[in-house]
């Protein structure tokens, strides 16, 4: 990735000292997704519950498998999930993906998210989540399929 410039968050409380902030989003990465999550999506503690992350990253995940495959797909594997910081009611997520590897049936695709504290004073943005997925292009039997017009060397 190419990564922004990292600053100390100095104005929100809230933010530990680990707690890191870029001043810009990803350039080259794709935009996938945008949402805010709603007090529904809570956990006993108040944050979000991380199970509701996971399924944005899934839907996140897909965008570009779908774009390329075209047909019908499966998530095969989750390879990696990193819950780096918590995500609070309010934030404004942006979820970033690229693919990392073409296979000849599978496709993974690594999805960065960041979160704008939109409920505090604190600026930029925050790496909340990071994962890796793992898409598999299905027939209608939902057997493996080879994915089309893709280069599939390394
Ligand atoms: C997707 C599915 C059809 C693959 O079947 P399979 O018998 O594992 O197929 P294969 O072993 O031939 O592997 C197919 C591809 O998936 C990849 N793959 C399989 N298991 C994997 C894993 N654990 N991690 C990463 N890649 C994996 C293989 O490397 C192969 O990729 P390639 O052709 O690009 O080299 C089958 O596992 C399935 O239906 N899973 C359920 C999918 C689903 O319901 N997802 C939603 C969950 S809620």
């Amino acid at each position: 990735m190419n990564t922004p410039e990292i600053s100390p968050s100095s104005k929100d409380p809230a933010n530990s000292m680990s707690a890191r902030t870029v001043a810009q989003l990803p350039t080259d990465q794709e935009l996938v997704l945008k949402v805010i999550p709603m007090p529904a999506d809570c956990n006993a503690n108040g944050d979000i519950f991380g199970g509701w992350v996971m399924a944005q990253v899934d839907l996140a995940g897909s965008v570009i498998p779908a774009r390329t495959i075209r047909g019908r797909f499966a998530t095969v594997a989750v390879n990696q999930f990193v819950f780096k910081q918590p995500v609070k009611v309010g934030d404004l997520l942006s979820f970033f993906s690229k693919i990392t590897h073409m296979g000849r049936t599978s496709m993974t695709v690594r999805v960065e998210v960041f979160a704008e504290r939109m409920r505090s004073s604190s600026e930029g943005f925050l790496k909340v989540t990071e994962a890796s997925l793992t898409y598999v292009a299905i027939d209608e039997s939902g057997q493996p399929k080879a994915i089309q017009n893709v280069d599939h060397k390394p």
